[in-house]
Order: structure tokens, then sequence, then C-alpha cells
């Protein structure tokens, strides 16, 4: 029987995570339903025999490149713990600039907005727990990853989210958000990263777009204007090379005041822009 100091040890078998050592961690702490601080705590506590064999099978997938949150079925985003699986994208740290630039943009109590392409519901999930006041429309494609979103807001009991299925706009009935945002697929199928690291156990339909992966921002952007209220802002998340011709893509939508945001890496990962201003209300002549 081995303790906890001796399969932290064991982070060195993970040779191709750039991150083994926390995975280890975070893989044991599953097994333990336990924080990493408790490891820290308790170095020589010893597995049992269940403990220690539901541990070694974790560790012998992360070694086959399992994503970790596939092996614990959680993943941490925004301030939410939501559950995720093989049927859409784990939720990453990236997307949190999509939601910051929303709240800071749309700063109103009542607001109608759309995520499309929800996934694991991460985005509307995370606009909700901000604003509890919104009323959010989050529609994805893929019927497995829509009965995540829902378990995910239900888990988190937020009645101001309404999961669609719907491919993009199609399925939605008319109607007008003060703003949409989407993380939708935009990588190019030749792109060598989908043959590395995570991506290899993710599904490729919420990766890949055609027209070197901008043929569904392409569509968004055409479509969106239609759903837009006037003053209405659309957000999309993009790969860090593709942001001038995503620009691009909203001026020839129609859009105005495109402009695109930085990552902590000062990398171009979002654009946004609207459909038109709001005209100031001209006081009343006397
Ligand atoms: C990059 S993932 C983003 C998931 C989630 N919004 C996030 O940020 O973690 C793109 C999502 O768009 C969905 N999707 C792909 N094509 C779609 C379509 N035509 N209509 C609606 N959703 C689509 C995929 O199933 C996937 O869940």
């Amino acid at each position: 029987m081995a303790s906890v100091k001796d399969n932290i040890a064991r982070w060195g078998e993970l040779t191709h995570s750039e991150s083994a050592r926390l995975d280890t961690e975070i893989l044991l702490g599953h097994i333990l339903a336990r924080g990493r601080a408790w490891l820290y705590t308790w170095p020589e506590y010893q597995l049992t025999p269940a403990q220690q064999s539901a541990f070694d099978g974790l560790l012998a997938r992360r070694r086959r490149g399992e994503p970790v949150a596939h092996l614990t079925g959680k993943r941490e985003f925004w301030s939410l713990r939501l559950k995720v699986d093989a049927s859409t994208l784990i939720p990453r740290p990236d997307t949190e600039l999509l939601v910051e630039t929303a709240l800071a943009l749309c700063p109103q109590e009542k607001v109608r907005a759309l995520d499309l392409g929800t996934g694991s519901g991460a985005i509307a999930l995370a606009l909700a727990a901000e604003r509890p006041g919104w009323q959010i429309i989050a529609a994805e494609r893929s019927g497995t990853a829509l009965a995540l979103a829902e378990e995910n807001r239900r888990n988190l009991g937020f009645h101001n989210v309404e999961i669609h299925r719907s491919d993009w706009f199609a399925q939605l009935p008319p109607q007008r958000f003060a703003l949409i945002v989407s993380n939708p697929p935009y990588i190019d199928s030749a792109d060598p990263h989908l043959q590395q690291g995570d991506v290899r156990f993710e599904p490729r339909s919420a990766l890949v777009a055609g027209r070197r992966g901008l043929a569904d921002i392409e569509h968004i952007a055409a479509c969106a204007g239609d759903y837009l209220e006037v003053g209405g802002w659309l957000l999309v998340e993009h790969g860090w090379q593709q942001a001038a011709r995503v620009r691009k893509i909203f001026t020839a939508a129609g859009f105005i005041d495109v402009q695109s945001r930085r990552d902590y890496c000062r990398r171009e990962r979002i654009t946004l822009g609207t459909r038109g201003r709001i005209q100031p209300q001209l006081p009343a002549s006397t």
C-alpha cells in the first residue's frame, strides 16, 4: 500500500503533460474526495486497496492522454463548478475574457442575451451567475451537449437561463437580444494542434469549422443582425491569429464599432461589434 506522498511522487509518469504534478494531485484528490491542501496536510495517509486501484486506473488513462477534466468529470469555469464530458468542449480559462467583456459592455440589470453553441453551458451560466436579472437563452445543436448544459443549469439552480436545441439561429423563434455571445468552432481542419493534447478527446463538431476555421463565425455574423436590438452587441471568441479576418467579416456583415480585445498574453482573442447606436433622446421643443 502507498501513501499520499508516494502517489504524488508518481507525477513523473505523466511525461507528456505540461502540468504533470498538478494533474497527479487533482486525480488523487478526486479519488480521496479531498482538496489539494489536504494532500499536503496528510502526506502519510495510506490509500485503501480500492482507492489505490482507482487512482492507478486514472493515472494510466491520463498517461494515455485523456484530459483531467474527463477523468474527474468536472471543471471550474468563472466561479462555477461545471460537469463536463466528451460531448463538447472542456471550458477554457481563455473564454472568461468573453464573459468579462460582455459584462462590461452591458451593465444593465435587465438584458436579453443569447449564447450560441453553449456546450456545457459555461458562458450562459457565468453570465447568469453575475446578472440574476438577465434573461438568457442558450442554444446548442448537439443533443448530448444540450443535456449536459441543462444538467449544469439545474445543479447550479439558475432559473434565468433557457436552453434550446438549435442549429445556430435556425430553430430560434424571431426575437431580439441586447447581447449575442458565442465561442463557436474556429479551428482549421488542417491545424496540427488537433493531433495534440486534450483536443484529441473533444468532438470535432465543437472545434473545427470550414473555410480555414471561419465558416461558423461568418454564418453567425451574417444572421445576428436579425436578432439584435438597436445598439445590441455581438461578441465572438476566435483564434489569436484570426482577429483581422474576423473584423473584416463583422464589417462586411454591417457591424460598426468593430474591435478586438486581447487576453492576458496580449493576444487578440475576441471580436465585437454593434449594428447601430442608440440615438440620444432629443429634449422636447418648447
Ligand atoms: C468551441 S465549443 C464552445 C462550448 C462552450 N460555449 C464553451 O465556451 O465552453 C462550440 C460549441 O458549439 C456547438 N455547435 C457547433 N455547431 C453548431 C451549430 N451549427 N449550432 C449550434 N451549436 C453548434 C458545439 O456542439 C459546441 O458545443
